[in-house]
């Protein structure tokens, strides 16, 4: 069903056992101690059972500068937790697993942050060897390989970055000098692991900020990079301080500006938005007669559309993120073509809201306080009470559906909304939601729409379609008396949390 997605495919030394790759995603799981402990061993092991090709662990830090909870593999106390890891992923499946490894600046509440411009070459030169270390720890711990993580906002992309304003030979307009220290680390890093160790970079394809690099420098990134021997290109777009909005009181996050969206693109976004910056790196490549594969990675979220991507050639790997947060089965599923099992992500970014608030990372989809994704093997589907379990209704210029809850023979964890605009001739999932009812806010006047529902369990397994529902909304609107009431905001806009706790002064996402 999908030939290329399900053709191994050869890295280094190592062997994926088909192309999907799940891209680095911190989980918040790990105390600010930084150990691996029993929460972040089942995260990994769920997504090892699900079959992913490759599993870059979270970005893990090389140093001890503080932030709030995250990985660490900055000295050897970590070695054993992070062994454990990696053991236990390779008895679970063939999955490959690499971490990311990541060196960031201080930043802290005021909105302060420390620049790469701050750095001596004293400051450079440790991290070059910090690098080193962390690289060979990870070889000495039995994974498969490590990224070095220069994407995003962290120092060794902000060396990168058109907005290096470092006027020595680490900075300046030149990109030769932008890339010295990126180099020098990879140099290090293969030093310390030798050749037949997978060593992947991750960088941006385009930094998403006003008088940021666009795919016209990742290109020659990505050159100077496979030149240099690097094993796989992983691109991720955005996700800058430059844009970021400070929250009084609060640390930078530096998804939550344009250049946020271009990194985890909400559902709003069309699928694949960041395609381009691979097919633009891989034409590099090919024009210079190297084969580095490249990952594409932001919104892609299917097999099928994984399939066609692998077939079209636009990249060697695909990246899910947050689809495979969403449902971690969703590589084994396609590989035994129970694709109508898999829970859709719908690019809610609940899981980034999360991140950003240093609470446990886990999918708005999943049933209420688990922080694992549920797993049965049940094949049960779950079943209507009625004949006619959904209503709609037009009210206030919106399209609302109800309706009635569905019952399964384990539990109901959510129903998909599937909507046409074309008189029925053409239904596309458009949502999934755990309670029973949806107002769609893209609904526009003088168009017919047609809606159904499907119940699904914990395994995924779908009920047959309820009843079809049609509506359309009125051209003219009747402003009541009063004046139109404000449209509330969605739910996902305004997730229910508490504040964040933040317990240090300085902190970190990846
Ligand atoms: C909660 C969360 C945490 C993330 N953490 C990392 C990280 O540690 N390192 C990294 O390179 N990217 C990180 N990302 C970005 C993802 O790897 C990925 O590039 C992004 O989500 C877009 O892919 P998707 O559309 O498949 O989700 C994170 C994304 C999310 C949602």
């Amino acid at each position: 069903m999908f030939p290329n997605l399900f053709t191994p495919f050869r890295i280094n030394s190592i062997t994926l056992p088909n192309r999907l790759v799940l891209p680095a995603m911190v989980t918040r799981l790990s105390g600010e101690d930084g150990f691996v402990n029993k929460d972040i061993t089942d995260r990994y092991v769920r997504f090892a059972k699900g079959e992913v090709g490759l599993i870059v662990l979270e970005a893990m830090a090389v140093h001890s500068a503080k932030s709030g909870p995250l990985l660490r593999i900055s000295s050897d106390e970590y070695k054993p937790g992070l062994k454990d890891l990696a053991s236990k992923i390779h008895d679970t499946s063939d999955s490959k697993v690499v971490p990311q490894i990541i060196h960031f600046l201080k930043i802290a509440r005021s909105g302060w942050r420390q620049k790469i411009e701050d750095l001596s070459i004293a400051d450079i030169q440790l991290i070059v060897e910090q690098y080193g270390q962390a690289a060979l720890r990870a070889r000495e711990c039995g994974m498969d390989g490590v990224e070095m993580h220069m994407a995003h906002a962290y120092t060794l992309s902000s060396f990168l970055s058109k907005k290096n304003k470092r006027p020595d030979l680490y900075g300046g307009k030149s990109l030769d000098n932008r890339m010295r220290l990126p180099l020098q680390v990879m140099k290090r890093v293969r030093e310390m692991v030798g050749n037949d160790f997978t060593v992947g970079v991750r960088f941006l394809g385009e930094e998403c900020i006003k008088g940021g690099y666009t795919t016209e420098e990742s290109a020659i990134i990505a050159l100077k990079f496979a030149q240099a021997g690097i094993d796989y290109i992983s691109l991720s777009a955005g996700g800058k301080f430059e844009d970021a909005v400070h929250k009084d009181g609060e640390v930078l996050y530096p998804y939550t500006g344009y250049s946020g969206d271009r990194c985890m693109p909400p559902m709003e976004y069309p699928d694949g938005y960041n395609l381009h910056m691979a097919e633009s790196a891989r034409r590099m490549l090919k024009r210079h007669g190297l084969k580095t594969p490249v990952i594409a990675t932001g919104k892609i979220p299917s097999p099928e559309f994984a399939e066609e991507i692998l077939t079209d050639d636009r990249a060697d790997l695909i990246g899910m993120a947050r689809a495979l947060l969403a449902d971690p089965d969703l590589p084994r599923k396609a590989r035994l073509g129970e694709t109508d099992k898999i829970v859709k992500c719908i690019y809610w970014n609940i899981c980034k809201a999360l991140d950003e608030n240093f609470h446990q990372v886990v999918c708005g989809l999943w049933p209420k306080d688990e922080i694992q994704a549920p797993y049965s093997e049940d094949t049960i589907a779950p079943v209507w009470p009625v004949a006619e379990p959904l209503s709609v209704l037009v009210r206030s210029g919106n399209i609302r559906l109800s309706w009635k809850q569905a019952t399964d023979n384990e539990a109901v964890m959510g129903y998909e909304v599937w909507r046409s605009d074309d008189n029925g001739s053409t239904f596309s999932h458009i949502y999934s939601i755990t309670t029973s009812m949806w107002t769609d806010h893209l609904a526009a006047s003088g168009i017919a729409y047609q809606y159904y529902i499907r119940a699904y369990d914990i395994a995924g397994n779908k009920s047959v379609s309820s009843n079809i529902v049609r509506a359309e909304l009125p051209l003219e609107v009747e402003i009541p008396k009063e004046g139109p009431k404000p449209i509330a905001k969605p739910a996902f806009l305004k997730p229910p949390m508490a504040k964040p706790v933040v317990t240090t002064p300085e902190n970190v996402t990846a």
